[in-house]
């Protein structure tokens, strides 16, 4: 059977754990070369033990790489996207490295450092690999290309829980993934971004600890009385990388449960969660 990314070369930002490392198997079950990539070295060479547990190289046609990334340094992304001219060239790029730092808060709060290092990562990050994916798409004559930029519900509606340069971090990943989208519309190469609600991942979940309180606050928000998953974001982004959504473009692709359509939620149990693959 032939997969729905068979023959495309993709790079995936963040790949270590949560949303990237999902997606990365997906893509590779899904024919796709991956080359995983990553600030964190250490927890980079674990993910990709895992990676090959779960899908042995006898069980796929692409290959899956590691190359240590910080996605804030114009010259690393630049290096990786070049690392896939041998493979043929980059088809498809999920942009989703990004941090939320403890110290962000209200507009009092939030450090000078740490919004810019917000920045530096959550917007500047997605600027540069969108940057060198279209010159790389532009480079070996691609017709069809998908970026997928993850920013995030909290672009989409206000909280008062806050954390400021996140949230305008991914304001301005909607608004500047929409404008590349029509910029190259015609050109074949498709942006789109991921708006995931809060997941049950560390970068969340770490900063939520223990605290009955501060999670009830968000879990009763959801239509489905649960945190979102990884790998429900991950078949998202499986189906924005594919020619499968060749006429979907410019989207703030919402992969939240319903929680932004929601008012009054539900009472009951939550629903059952699918179960992630490796994170
Ligand atoms: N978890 C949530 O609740 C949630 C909700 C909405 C959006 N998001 C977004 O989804 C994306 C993925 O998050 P996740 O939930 O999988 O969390 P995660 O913390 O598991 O993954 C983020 C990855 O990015 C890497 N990273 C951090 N700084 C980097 C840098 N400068 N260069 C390269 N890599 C770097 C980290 O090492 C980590 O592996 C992020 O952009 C996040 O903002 C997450």
């Amino acid at each position: 059977m032939v997969g729905r990314l068979e023959g495309k070369n993709a790079i995936v930002t963040g790949a270590a754990g949560g949303i990237g490392l999902e997606t990365t198997i997906l893509m590779l079950r899904e024919g796709a070369s991956v080359l995983m990539t990553d600030i964190n070295e250490t927890t980079l060479t674990s993910a990709l033990e895992k990676v090959n547990k779960i899908i042995p190289s006898t069980s796929r046609t692409g290959k899956v790489e590691t190359k240590a990334v910080d996605v804030s340094q114009e010259s690393q992304i630049e290096a990786a996207i070049a690392h896939l001219d041998s493979w043929g060239g980059l088809d498809v790029i999920f942009n989703n490295a990004g941090i939320m730092h403890p110290k962000d808060g209200d507009a009092e709060e939030c450090p000078e450092d740490i919004w810019d290092r917000t920045m530096n990562i959550n917007v500047k990050g997605v600027w540069f690999g969108s940057k060198h994916a279209v010159r790389a798409f532009r480079r070996h004559g691609k017709k069809r290309a998908s970026v997928i930029n993850t920013a995030s519900m909290v672009a989409l509606v206000g909280a008062a829980t806050p954390q400021l340069a996140y949230t305008a971090s991914k304001g301005a990943v909607l608004a500047m993934t929409r404008e590349l989208a029509i910029v190259h519309a015609r050109e074949g190469f498709r942006f789109n971004s991921l708006c995931p609600a809060p997941l049950n991942t560390p970068l969340l979940q770490d900063w939520l600890g223990d605290d009955k309180e501060k999670r009830f606050r968000r879990e009763v928000h959801f239509p489905s009385g649960r945190f979102g998953e990884a790998i429900e974001q991950a078949h998202a982004v499986i189906f924005l990388a594919s020619d499968e959504s060749s006429f979907v473009n410019a989207t703030d692709f919402v992969v939240d449960g319903g929680l932004t359509k929601a008012y009054v939620t539900p009472e009951g149990p939550a629903t059952e969660a699918p179960r992630n693959l490796a994170s």
